[in-house]
């Protein structure tokens, strides 16, 4: 619960191990004036009655101070709030007062005029979630320009470095660390979905290692455009603010008596490192964002990389029959079971099965994939639609289109206007009616194509559909859940275009890349890894020689090892497959049953990153109460060099250790200090060592 100290006007939030304080000022001026470790309310009070500081007229008394930045008055940084009527915008607010609810949740709310601002805060564990609330309550329209989630605001220090997680397609979350300089940095989307150019995610330290030092991250929990700016102020003061929308365009209109609810913006503080960062953040999401977060996901067998377009029942059941036996457990058929869709020109739109294909529909294939014991998934793209369809012949104006413009075909794909209550009915009832006509257990929902064109012919107010196309797949997906809640979902954008908190809360698990390649895949789970759980990260065995980027060769050994670190899943031409090579995937996918409650549920240490650079193995190490589990990779031995042992964290000195592997006794101490030698050797080698607590 919240703590309220100093007259109503002072507010202290704490978790665990960190706290959060803000204050409301004589004149209504909302400041922070804590985020970091745990203080007592008196603390708190003391840093409310520190006089303000003196200030140049060229300078401003409330930048790099204020919990969530106005637009208008002595204040020159981005606001988080940009309003506009008729005749003028900027807001001056009065303070009203503050509510807590019943989960411990802190309303502040703010009025000017019409205009009602309530900023919320909540505290879970040592994450602070905020988000706004801005509501119409006078009697003209309101034009909300920007509307943040949350401004953050961090204590002085010298010399801020910036993590952000970077990428494109088929090469997403890759981590970069940069020094923070004077001036702004802005990462984001104009894109309409989250993206593959980055994880709404930034995280700031001065001097941290992997497993100690202050670090502070901000995740935003949205899956449209969005935008993260921040900023190093003239005084060396930093703020990170960030929400909704890609610029100052406009985002919504406000009629008397409508209100708009940010996004959450998730923010972090811990001195434990970016290791001790990235456990806080998947203990959190584990714990309230990620639905059913302590089941199991079930090892998969997705058919995209092994048939595309050229799909039949019986080639499926080809492969199902391999999946089967090799202890797949959930069998999913991706693109080209409906509508015309033989290619990428046709079909979407379409959802009901290829009578060529399917010509009883997809129950008798869901049903022999039942009988194999398996679960049966598949994959559709809602959101989307070719112009080659049934669909769009019948109602080209459901698309997101400008008269008189052209209309940017991506992968000979549309994106429909799901602003438009008349398509959000009829996917509802095309999913519905498809997951009640057979027996659906898995939707993998992709997202693969861009907004270009986002008008509205005809609304008023055309610029709403970037937002309002988010909170109708939000509705649709959460309709679909509450109807099937047996369903799993899956989302997907391209690989890793839509991975975001808002995603993550509506979905079972994410497809992390199209790039199935093993050894990038190292560096694309080490910077997933940062803000995201293995709980959630799908990460498939593809061919040898990798078909879809580079050809690279590798050993079942590797490919295996390389997506045990997440949510396995099998990807490959089994009928390709030699029997030794479908014996040994067995094997593998026996191990990874064995080792999946603590890949999925334990606390991961990063013990050493992927790249050549560092000289060695690179490896992570789950733990989960008295078991361990070390993946270590190798990319290329160089001049015979012998390969280090990789020292293990989170172990326990005074303990010892039975390797499951090897039946060897290990100590705590030396594991700690010393390290597990992993044998490995030459290039693309890999291990998997599981330790016991004796
Ligand atoms: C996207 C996905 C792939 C696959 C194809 C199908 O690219 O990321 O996994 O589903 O679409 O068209």
């Amino acid at each position: 619960m919240p703590e309220t100290v100093a007259a109503g006007r002072t507010w202290l939030l704490s978790g665990p191990t960190s706290s959060y304080a803000l204050h409301v000022t004589e004149d209504d001026t909302l400041v922070n004036l804590h985020w970091g470790p745990r203080i007592a309310p008196a603390d708190a009070e003391a840093l409310a009655a520190a006089p303000p500081e003196a200030y140049w007229p060229f300078e401003s008394p409330l930048d790099g101070r204020e919990e969530y930045p106005v637009e208008g008055g002595p204040r020159f940084v981005r606001p988080a709030l940009s309003v506009r009527d008729d005749v003028r915008r900027g807001t001056e607010w009065r303070f009203e007062g503050h509510t807590v609810a019943g989960d411990g949740e802190l309303r502040l709310r703010f009025r000017d005029g019409g205009l009602a601002v309530t900023l919320h805060y909540r505290m879970r564990d040592d994450v602070v979630e905020r988000w706004a609330t801005l509501a119409n309550e006078g009697g003209t329209p309101l034009e909300l320009l920007r509307a943040d989630s949350a401004t953050w605001t961090l204590p002085h220090r010298e010399g801020w470095r910036l993590s952000q997680l970077h990428g494109r397609w088929a090469a997403e979350s890759r981590l970069v660390r940069s020094p923070l300089t004077y001036g702004e940095k802005v990462i984001g989307s104009r894109r309409g979905h989250t993206g593959h150019q980055h994880l709404p995610w930034v995280a700031l330290d001065t001097d941290a290692t992997e497993e100690s030092g202050e670090v502070y991250g901000c995740a935003l929990g949205w899956s449209g455009s969005w935008r993260i700016a921040v900023a190093q102020l003239p005084d060396a003061r930093v703020q990170v603010t960030g929400g909704a929308g890609h610029d100052d365009s406009g985002l919504l209109r406000l009629a008397p008596g409508g209100s708009f609810t940010t996004p959450v913006f998730a923010g972090l503080w811990t001195d434990a490192g970016h290791g001790g960062a990235s456990r806080a953040w998947h203990a959190y999401q584990r714990a309230y964002v990620i639905p059913d977060a302590d089941r199991d996901r079930p090892v998969l067998f997705n058919s995209w990389e092994a048939t595309t377009f050229d799909i039949s029942e019986e080639q499926q059941l080809a492969l199902a029959r391999r999946a089967a036996a090799m202890g797949v457990e959930l069998f999913v058929v991706d693109d080209g079971w409906f509508g015309a869709r033989t290619s990428d020109r046709a079909g979407l739109g379409d959802w009901t099965p290829n009578p060529d294909r399917f010509p009883s529909g997809l129950r008798p294939l869901a049903d022999r994939v039942h009988d194999f014991g398996m679960r049966f998934g598949i994959w559709v793209e809602p959101e989307m639609v070719n112009p080659d369809s049934d669909l769009y012949r019948a109602h080209p104006d459901w698309v997101q289109y400008q008269t008189g413009r052209t209309r940017t075909e991506l992968r000979n794909q549309l994106v429909l206007n799901l602003a438009r209550e008349d398509v959000q009915e009829y996917l509802w009832q095309r999913l519905d009616a498809l997951l009640s006509d057979a027996p659906i257990d898995y939707v993998k929902w992709d997202f693969n194509r861009c907004f270009t064109d986002a008008g509205w012919p005809g609304d008023p107010y055309p610029q709403r559909l970037w937002v309002d196309h988010v909170h109708a797949l939000y509705a649709l997906l959460d309709r679909l859940r509450a109807a099937h809640p047996h369903v799993a979902f899956e989302s997907c954008s391209g690989g890793g275009g839509r991975i975001d908190l808002g995603m993550l809360s509506r979905t079972d698990q994410v497809w992390t890349s199209d790039n199935t390649d093993p050894l990038d895949r190292l560096a694309i789970q080490h910077g997933f890894s940062q803000l995201h759980p293995a709980r959630v990260m799908a990460a498939w065995v593809t061919d040898s020689p990798n078909t879809q980027l580079n050809g690279r060769v590798s050993t079942l050994r590797f490919r295996f090892v390389s997506a045990m670190a997440g949510v396995l899943g099998v990807g490959g031409d089994l009928t390709a497959w030699s029997e030794e090579e479908l014996a040994e995937a067995a094997g593998w996918v026996a191990l990874y049953k064995e080792i999946r409650p603590v890949v999925q549920h334990g606390d991961l240490y990063r013990l050493r990153p992927p790249g050549l650079a560092q000289g060695g193995p690179s490896a992570v190490q789950y733990v989960r109460g008295d078991e361990t589990v070390v993946l270590a990779w190798l990319e290329a031995q160089r001049y015979g060099e012998p390969v280090p042992a990789v020292r293990l964290r989170g172990l326990d000195p005074t303990a010892a250790y039975e390797c499951r592997e090897t039946g060897e006794i290990h100590r705590g101490a030396v594991l700690l200090h010393h390290g597990l030698p992993t044998g490995l050797r030459g290039d693309l080698d890999a291990a998997v060592v599981r330790l016991r607590r004796v």
